[in-house]
């Protein structure tokens, strides 16, 4: 469990994280991978040399090659071409056999991956369809282990669960276990728009206008797998495309947690909410895998930019002096000696300053203009700096884009000054503008 720091400061109450990605297929579904093959062998179901097949957006199909590897079973995958490549590659690593179903299809088309699984399992002798949507000891598992790990290791202080819903199997699994110690745990489902769960959920209607295809991997259905418990869910919280990638990346950068895609949508579901929360509440959000499998999609700039995705993440005026933002603006006045700016420059590294008169910006002083003054005629240190003065730094406001911005950097002008109101001013040099680029 992992405490989320930065990202959640405006989120009243303890936002944990339960990371999944330490499972070895980097995964939660290694929990119930391996319950689903234990149980089909229990009941029979699954005998020595068989072939183990399975309808999967990538992480089950690690969890069960895991399994199939130990225990000597074939595998076969049946995917949906909008999963990540990434996803289709590793399970083939892993020995897998995989089928690339289209998306766009309904569940009961011969094309989907769900039906090509069905029959597969049909055609090949001594073969066990694990059917994680339907197969309730992909709930059980959680029920047996992830619910109480997360019980355990909030003792037992969790008054929220908050995760992505696919197959159903982790939330309804974890909301039994963590309802029957304590049924005011409130249980939340992330859903994406283009899914069934939030609508069926509230008005008990299945209502096909809600399918559409949806980018967001993992979470969302066009079905209503028997995973889900539905009665033990207190909300759906739909969740766009869009903000699902672009807090994943926040996540990666602000928290150091590098999590796939619903891990975002599930963090966003969260800020979504958060007038419910209050100080005293204790959130567990899991985050169900590793963000590995998506370095060519949400990870990747141009796949963002493709989806007009990175708008969101415009920088401004605001975000460009965010490492020295709370250190005084340095300055000089206009009738101080020019070695008093030369003191200042080379004691904290700078190479240019704004230069005041009378509580007013009236000029700017820089090395490219006080080096060739001050070669010509040593004498130069002890003249008035307003003696050297360039125009004054142009002044920008906080929410100014970037691309304003830069607008005013040129071979006459290396920096801008932000108005922060009450009369308070940053600086943005020609560094600041380049290590915001890079
Ligand atoms: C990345 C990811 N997130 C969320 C989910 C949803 O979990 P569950 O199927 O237990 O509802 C899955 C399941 O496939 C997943 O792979």
């Amino acid at each position: 469990m992992v405490k989320l720091n930065k990202i959640a400061e405006d989120i009243p109450g303890t936002i944990l994280a339960k990371v999944e990605y330490f499972n070895p297929g980097h995964s939660v579904k290694d929990r119930m991978a391996l319950k689903m093959i234990e149980d089909a062998e229990a009941r029979g179901d699954l005998k020595p040399g068989g072939t183990v097949i399975e309808c999967t957006s990538g992480n089950t199909g690690m969890g069960l090659a895991l399994a199939c590897i130990v225990k000597g079973y074939s595998l076969i995958c049946t995917m949906s071409d909008k999963q990540s490549k990434e996803k289709i590659d590793i399970l083939r690593a892993v020995g897998a056999e995989v089928y690339v179903c289209p998306t766009n299809v309904p569940p009961d088309h011969p094309e989907s991956y769900y039906s090509v699984a069905e029959r597969k399992s049909k055609e090949i002798e001594n073969s066990f369809w694990v059917n994680q949507y339907d197969n309730l000891s992909n709930r059980l598992a959680h029920y047996e282990s992830t619910g109480p790990e997360i019980w355990e290791q909030t003792d037992g202080k969790v008054t929220h669960f908050v995760v992505g819903v696919g197959t159903g199997g982790t939330i309804s699994g974890v909301a039994k276990y963590l309802k029957e110690k304590n049924p005011d745990v409130q249980i939340w489902g992330v859903d994406s728009y283009g899914s069934v769960f939030k609508k069926y959920h509230e008005t008990g209607e299945f209502d096909e206008k809600e399918i559409y295809s949806y980018i967001t991997e993992g979470i969302g259905e066009d079905i209503l797998p028997k995973n889900v418990d539905f009665s033990l869910i207190d909300h759906f919280e739909k969740v766009t495309d869009r903000d699902g990638a672009v807090v994943t990346r926040e996540l990666a950068k602000k928290e150091g947690l590098f999590l796939g895609y619903s891990g975002g949508s599930a963090f966003q579901a969260v800020r979504q909410l958060k007038d419910k929360l209050t100080k005293d509440d204790v959130v567990v959000i899991l985050f169900h895998d590793h963000g590995s499998r998506y370095v060519g999609k949400v990870f990747n700039d141009d796949w963002m930019r493709e989806r007009g995705f990175l708008n969101e993440e415009k920088k401004t005026a605001q975000d460009l002096f965010a490492d020295h933002k709370d250190l005084p603006l340095l300055l000089v006045n206009s009738g101080e000696p020019v070695h008093n700016a030369v003191a200042i420059m080379r004691k904290f590294g700078v190479s240019q300053l704004p230069v005041m008169e009378e509580g007013k910006f009236v000029g700017s002083i820089d090395d490219s203009r006080l080096i060739p003054a001050l070669a010509a005629d040593p004498s130069a240190r002890d003249k008035e700096v307003r003696n050297y003065m360039r125009a004054p730094f142009p002044v920008v406001q906080l929410s100014d884009p970037l691309t304003a911005v830069a607008k005013y950097f040129n071979e006459e002008n290396g920096a801008v000054l932000v108005d922060q109101g009450q009369g308070r001013y940053q600086i943005i040099t020609r560094h600041d503008l380049v290590a915001s680029m890079s």
